[in-house]
């Protein structure tokens, strides 16, 4: 690979030995995939955040290199960590979980990393242009960005996104080359999407069947940005799809060819199919919504269900502290309190300890959700539409 001569010098240990370290990996990275050059890139999005996943490895790692004056040179964002960082005591995180949490906080923030902690870095003041080369972990923001925005990224590792923050550098292959961006299967909807539940249905169905490849969907009339969002996170998380095209909907799905691809059609029977496939439990002691994190949209249409009830199940919210400060000043966190919910931010139901908080069936109605928690939470599943849901805990 091409390497620039301020490039060489940072190989050659000349910018420190955390830089040297960690662009060696980078280049290890764009020789393994073939990349020619190293590019530059407008912002990072760090996973690997919550001590459930990291543990004391990670956060002794992290701890190593922020003591080390390392910063980071491009505007960096968090993925959720594993509580919410403000309210952690008083929704019940464990104490023991929460030291540990804020250790691994503490040390992203020496680095320079903006304490966002959130999976939808693009609805909390991290939004990419089109065509513009970021380097994002998040699977589901990875989706959104390179998909519905149009930006360019690779589907980066915990480490890798790290790497690219430090040095504001990203070797350039795969989904940063036009090419490589190209759809290689078509999907043909025949049936209406309404929730966003059958959004992240379609999503769980067509990542399991088409895997890492990059679909090409026809047949979806319309399409806000949070079902859009609940589309990727599905793929992104049952498959390993980066990428997606929606004639008449995403950016570059009119530029590129999808002409010759294999269909794969899928109506009402195979939607139905996927509801049964992805519910384990019957009745849910918890009912959690915002994953990805939900937006301003979301949350005021929960908090006008929930107003003046009395809910004999909790239902969370997960959200950015972002979105939460919104909810705060409309006055919907106070509705959704006083009806007996949480809106707890920088978090969510697959990453916080929820299987260490008295909780064994929960119900979400995203298809991303409802693929991690069995395995990562140890929870029976209720995956509905947000009527039902709501329904479900009166
Ligand atoms: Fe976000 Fe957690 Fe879902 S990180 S996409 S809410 S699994």
């Amino acid at each position: 690979m091409y390497l620039t001569k301020d490039e060489e010098k940072i190989l050659n240990g000349e910018m420190g030995e955390v830089q040297e370290r960690l662009f060696r990996l980078l280049v290890r990275l764009g020789d393994i995939y073939g990349a020619d050059k190293m590019i530059p890139i407008g912002s990072v999005q760090v996973a690997g955040v919550s001590y459930k996943s990291i543990g004391d490895p990670g956060t002794e790692f992290l701890e190593d290199i922020s003591s080390k004056e390392t910063k980071v040179k491009v505007l960096t964002y968090l993925n959720p960590a594993g509580m919410d960082l403000e309210d952690w005591d008083k929704l019940g995180f464990p104490k023991d979980f929460a030291k540990n949490q804020l250790r691994i906080i503490n040390a992203f923030k020496r680095m320079g990393i903006v304490i966002t902690t959130t999976c939808t870095p693009y609805l909390a003041g991290n939004l990419p242009r089109f065509r513009e080369h970021i380097a994002w972990s998040e699977s589901s923001a990875v989706s959104f960005s390179n998909s519905v925005i149009g930006a360019r990224t690779n589907r980066e590792g915990g480490p890798s996104a790290l790497a690219a923050a430090i040095c504001g550098l990203t070797p350039n292959y795969g989904l940063h080359l036009w090419e490589k961006r190209q759809p290689n299967v078509r999907i043909k909807v025949n049936t209406n999407l309404v929730y966003n539940s059958d959004f992240g249905a379609l999503g769980y169905l067509v990542g399991k069947t088409v895997k890492n490849k990059i679909p090409f969907f026809t047949g979806i009339k319309n399409a806000d940005t949070d079902q859009l969002k609940s589309l990727g996170a599905a793929m992104a998380a049952s498959g390993a799809v980066a990428l997606y095209h929606i004639e008449g909907l995403t950016p570059e799905a009119d530029l590129t060819n999808d002409k010759g691809l294999e269909t794969i059609e899928i109506g009402k029977k195979e939607m139905n199919n996927i509801y049964d496939k992805l519910n384990s439990g019957e009745e849910p002691d918890v009912v959690i919504f915002g994953c990805p994190h939900a937006s301003l949209r979301e949350i005021s249409s929960i908090c006008r269900k929930v107003e003046g009830k009395k809910l004999k199940k909790p239902i969370w919210i997960c959200t950015s502290r972002l979105m939460k400060e919104a909810s705060d000043r409309m006055g919907y966190t106070n509705i959704i309190e006083k009806a007996g919910g949480h809106i707890v931010a920088d978090t969510c139901m697959v990453v916080s300890p929820i299987e260490n908080m008295g909780f064994n069936v929960t119900g979400v109605n995203s298809g991303k959700a409802a693929n991690y928690l069995p395995g990562f939470c140890k929870q029976k599943v209720v995956f509905a539409n947000i009527d039902k849901l709501v329904e479900a805990t009166l």
